[in-house]
């Protein structure tokens, strides 16, 4: 591809003009029928999301703040990534470090005290201020102009376009709301890592429990493989499989307190945790192809009846089962539905995040082959990171 000179000139101009009149946390509401999303530019981020439950009542399954100024305290204190962009590059990279083309690149060893980058270093994506290039009632652009932050090589420019959307394509012709993302990055100088996610934290039990291990379900219909990680979580190099390791086995759909029961001793998501904090890998049947936008991830609640299916065109997904939440942090005031038992707080397995990516520390695993989606140069066609969220309820 020769489009990213073009591209280059494009976004320098866009850039130029597009001055931010708004604050990072303006918040930009998107609306369809049955589905309400709001953004803000602090982190491209996602802070609130309504969909009807089985009784028509509008529920927020989104984990996060009412009051958006609360994101970059947050920053500052617990570092949640709530419904940011993470990048520039994604989950967790080896000692800090990588080659590409014969040169070593370091940058910040942001966790375990030094030892690895996690979400891009210091200051990732997550906590930059976008800019607004376009929106309107149902959908939302954000631009982030990457010089080189966090020493990583070179120029990347990415927009991340949010939209909701509502088709009457339910059995009865009910509507069906759709939230959609997309993460487009372009490298305009140096050959660079790129991955980038979404870091939505979900509950789609509104909070009427204390966690969501009684009453959440989980299928990933594609997911017989996983990336097998060492007591910090960094990829030890080989893959496991799903099938032998039952705490990590959803291709049938299993309640998630299930699963973590599972875990029990066997360190998935840590030196003596228990629970799940892994790198599943989507292998679609070769019918459909390797990046197909097929779902490839549902969870249903049954105490609200809320299901939400999940497309993309990524090859993995990485689940957070929330094990480090210890209760500090309150439930957003308008989330609480005062039934009894209801969580007050965001307890330890009380959300899970699902983070749609490539495969974690690919760039140091060049083994696997998955340079291709992993490293992008001027040369190279853009990263993109597609998915669609579709909800309904039974
Ligand atoms: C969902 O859509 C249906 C059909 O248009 C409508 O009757 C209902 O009020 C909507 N519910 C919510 C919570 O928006
Ligand atoms: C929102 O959060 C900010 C930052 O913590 C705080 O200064 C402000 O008072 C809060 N606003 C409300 C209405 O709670
Ligand atoms: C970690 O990276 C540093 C800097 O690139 C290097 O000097 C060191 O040998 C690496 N350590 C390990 C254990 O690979
Ligand atoms: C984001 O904007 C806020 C205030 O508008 C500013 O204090 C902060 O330094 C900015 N962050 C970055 C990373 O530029
Ligand atoms: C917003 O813009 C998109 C993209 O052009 C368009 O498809 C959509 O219909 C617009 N929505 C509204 C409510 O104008
Ligand atoms: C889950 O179910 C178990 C067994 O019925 C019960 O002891 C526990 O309190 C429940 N937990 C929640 C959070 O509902
Ligand atoms: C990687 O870790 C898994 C457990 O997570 C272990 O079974 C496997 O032997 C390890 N592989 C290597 C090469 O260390
Ligand atoms: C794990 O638990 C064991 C036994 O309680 C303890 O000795 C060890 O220090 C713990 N390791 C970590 C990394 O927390
Ligand atoms: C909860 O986590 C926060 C942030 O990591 C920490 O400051 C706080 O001490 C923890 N509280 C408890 C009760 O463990
Ligand atoms: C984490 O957040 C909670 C709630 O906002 C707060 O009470 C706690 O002090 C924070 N932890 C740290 C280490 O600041
Ligand atoms: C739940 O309780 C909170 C705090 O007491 C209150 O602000 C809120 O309106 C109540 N919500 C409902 C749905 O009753």
């Amino acid at each position: 591809m020769k489009t990213a000179p073009l591209i280059a000139a494009l976004a320098t101009s866009v850039v130029a003009q597009t001055t931010t009149t708004s604050s990072p946390t303006t918040e930009f509401t998107l609306q369809a029928n049955n589905i309400t999303a709001i953004f803000i530019p602090y982190g491209a981020r996602l802070v609130s999301l309504q969909v009807p439950d089985r009784n028509g009542r509008s529920t927020d399954v989104a984990v996060g703040y009412d009051n958006s100024s609360m994101y970059p305290v947050d920053t500052a204190t617990n570092h949640t990534y709530f419904g940011a962009v993470v990048g520039r590059y994604a989950n967790r990279i080896k000692n800090h470090t990588f080659t590409i083309d014969g040169n070593t690149y370091n940058v910040p060893g942001n966790e375990h005290g030094g030892l690895n980058t996690l979400h891009g270093g210091n200051v990732g994506y997550d906590q930059r201020n976008w800019t607004v290039l376009a929106h309107n009632d149902s959908s939302v652009s954000f631009s982030l102009l990457d010089t080189s932050f966090e020493n990583f090589p070179g120029t990347v420019l990415t927009t991340a376009t949010y939209s909701v959307s509502s088709y009457p394509s339910g059995p009865q012709g009910q509507p069906r709301p759709r939230l959609t993302t997309k993460l487009v990055s372009v490298a305009l100088d140096l050959p660079t890592p790129i991955m980038l996610s979404n870091h939505i934290y979900w509950n789609l039990n509104a909070f009427q429990a204390s966690n969501i291990l009684n009453d959440t379900y989980i299928w990933m219909p594609y997911s017989d493989r996983y990336i097998q990680t060492d007591g910090i979580l960094i990829p030890n190099g080989t893959f496991g499989l799903t099938s032998q390791n039952p705490g990590l086995d959803f291709q049938s759909p299993k309640r998630i307190g299930a699963a973590v029961d599972q875990t029990s001793g066997h360190d998935y998501c840590g030196t003596n945790c228990t629970g799940i904090d892994n790198a599943f890998i989507l292998d679609r049947p070769a019918n459909i192809g390797a990046d197909s936008v097929v779902p490839v991830f549902h969870m249903w609640s049954q105490t609200t009846g809320i299901q939400m299916d999940m497309s993309t065109n990524q090859q993995g997904i990485q689940i957070y089962t929330c094990v480090s939440q210890n209760g500090t942090i309150p439930v957003k005031p308008s989330q609480l539905r005062n039934s009894t038992g209801a969580a007050q707080y965001i307890n330890p397995y009380g959300c899970i995040a699902i983070e749609p990516q490539a495969y974690i520390d690919g760039i140091n695993n060049p083994q696997w082959g998955v340079d291709n989606l992993e490293i992008f140069s001027p040369e190279t066609g853009p990263s993109v990171n597609y998915a669609t969220y579709d909800f309904s309820t039974f």
